[in-house]
């Protein structure tokens, strides 16, 4: 009996080591997915190993050079504020000189789309941004990587613009907005920003009721500062916007007249009239709710009081 017994433990033991050698063979290579890696995906290991995104993708004597282009969704102007918000899709691209790979290798794969957060950036932003905190502008949006190492990086972006408004001339004003972009830490040996051929796009604009853009204007400034002799790249985009102003030719052009003529009907009345102190009266309260609504639509300003305050009152 105790024979029997120590023959099925040494059977047992037997086996169960038999198993574990098994399980410990097919498992050498480390825990095996049952789906074959593709091309795309030893690409992206060969690629990406041992990536730092925080170092800019070039020897440090070297330049990047990035092309930029602005392509404009929307535009809101804010009065109050001073601000303009602009609704955007940039074009960024760039060389990594780390992500490059002969597809003759990989299958005759050209193209690999990697997230934002996988591969560096270049901190292009807003210089005259209106929110000063929260600097991050853009989508996360996946780039686009060719064969030769150019990056395609296409983020939809939110600016907000301080501007300086002009009221004079409202409600027939035009208004200049400057956004001036550049690299916030990098100087122009190490990061090169340049425009591209299509520079500002507007095809994909949805009007905004009450702003036109007139104009567009984009170049490429190199300033030099008296610290230190490398040179700060930035491009500055001009907008000229134009108030779309039939609504308010309505709501204020005729309210002004009608106060025009009470005014000179106050005169062809012969002065001993009791009716001239109504008509007087009646043209003070109309004056008084202009300018509440005035006060409503434009905000005070120390300078430019807007012309047609000035002539109504
Ligand atoms: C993985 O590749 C092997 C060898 O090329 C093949 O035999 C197997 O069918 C493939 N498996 C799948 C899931 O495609
Ligand atoms: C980097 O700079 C060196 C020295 O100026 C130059 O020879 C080399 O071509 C540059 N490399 C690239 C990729 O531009
Ligand atoms: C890619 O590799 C193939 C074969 O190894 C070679 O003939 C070809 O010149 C390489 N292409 C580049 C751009 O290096």
């Amino acid at each position: 009996m105790a024979n029997i017994l120590r023959l099925v433990v040494v059977v047992c033991g037997f086996c169960s080591s038999d198993v574990a050698f098994a399980g410990f063979t097919t498992r050498k290579l480390g825990p095996q997915p049952i789906w074959n890696s593709t091309v795309t995906d030893k690409l992206r290991q060969d690629l990406l190993l041992n990536y730092d995104k925080f170092a800019r993708p070039a020897q440090h004597y070297n330049t990047t050079k990035v092309v930029f282009g602005l392509t404009i969704r929307h535009i809101e102007l804010n009065e109050f504020k001073s601000t303009l918000v602009v609704h955007s899709w940039i074009r960024l691209s760039w060389k990594d000189e780390k992500l490059q790979w002969n597809s003759t290798n990989y299958g005759g794969l050209e193209t690999l789309n990697l997230a934002d957060h996988e591969i560096w950036q270049p901190d292009i932003f807003l210089y005259n941004s209106a929110t000063s905190s929260g600097i991050t502008h853009y989508g996360n949006v996946n780039c686009i990587v060719y064969e030769g190492g150019d990056v395609l990086w296409v983020p939809p972006a939110q600016f907000s613009v301080l501007c300086n408004l002009n009221l004079k001339y409202w409600p027939f004003d035009t208004q200049r907005c400057e956004m001036i972009f550049g690299s916030w830490t990098y100087n122009g040996d190490q990061i090169d920003i340049d425009p591209d051929n299509d520079g500002v796009k507007m095809e994909l604009l949805i009007e905004n009721s009450e702003w036109n853009i007139v104009d567009k204007s984009l170049k490429k400034n190199m300033k030099y500062y008296a610290c230190c002799p490398s040179p700060y790249p930035d491009i500055t985009i001009d907008l000229t916007l134009s108030r779309i102003s039939p609504s308010y030719k309505a709501l204020i052009v005729t309210p002004a007249f009608v106060v025009i003529i009470l005014v000179l009907v106050n005169f062809w009345l012969p002065p001993q009239a009791g009716e001239k102190l109504i008509l007087n009266g009646c043209t003070a309260l109309i004056i008084c709710l202009f300018m509440l609504y005035f006060t409503q639509k434009i905000p005070t300003m120390g300078t430019h009081t807007p012309l047609i305050v000035v002539v109504c009152t």
